[in-house]
């Protein structure tokens, strides 16, 4: 049968799917920082905290299973509450078919909505799939980390990069 693929809104139903997803990512050891997902109790407090914040988090979903999360969380402090980080995913199997792109986009219309100013995010170097996707949606290289991220003793640089509301 056809995947039925959509973008929705962050929602509690979807909290075991999503962390069974991004469990999937993590474990590839190469593009996210954590390399297993948080316990499930610890995904509903979170995906729970994200619905009552109204916050800027969508999921990719075939049928009901979670194939790709993106979400961009402000800093709370006052002099940096208009920066947001930017996280995102989607399963191996359905990478390459734009829901990276549809995610992304939802994202940052939304932070706009709400009144953010600047989104920032962090890649690993070699992670060129996801450093074309942020520059075709218009994000811009800042600075290169040095030996970043560490996965298994071996050191990677780490990318910087930046989107500005109206530049
Ligand atoms: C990065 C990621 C989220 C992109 O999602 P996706 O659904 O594959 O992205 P899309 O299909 O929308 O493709 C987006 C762009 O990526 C680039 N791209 C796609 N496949 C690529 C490939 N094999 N190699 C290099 N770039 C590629 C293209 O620029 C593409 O845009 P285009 O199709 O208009 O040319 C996904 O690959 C992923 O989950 N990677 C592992 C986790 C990760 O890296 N997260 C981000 C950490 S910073």
């Amino acid at each position: 049968m056809a995947p039925m693929l959509s973008i929705v809104l962050v929602h509690e139903r979807f909290a075991a799917s999503y962390r069974e997803c991004l469990d999937v990512v993590a474990r590839e050891r190469r593009y996210l920082a954590q390399v297993e997902a948080l316990p499930l109790e610890r995904i509903q407090a979170f995906v729970s905290a994200s619905v009552a914040d109204d916050a800027i988090q969508f999921f990719a979903l075939d049928g009901e299973r979670v194939v790709g999360w993106a979400d961009i969380f402000p800093a709370w402090a006052h002099a940096i509450s208009h920066c947001g980080s930017l996280g995102m995913g989607v399963h191996p199997d359905y990478r390459g078919r734009g829901l990276g792109t549809q995610l992304l986009a939802a994202c940052i219309e939304k932070a706009w909505r709400k009144g953010l100013t600047r989104i920032e995010l962090e890649a690993r170097a070699d992670n060129h799939r996801a450093i074309a996707l942020y520059e075709k949606l218009g994000f811009r290289h800042e600075a290169l980390k040095s030996r970043a991220m560490r996965f298994d003793g071996v050191y990677y640089d780490a990318v910087q990069m930046r989107l500005l509301l109206g530049e």
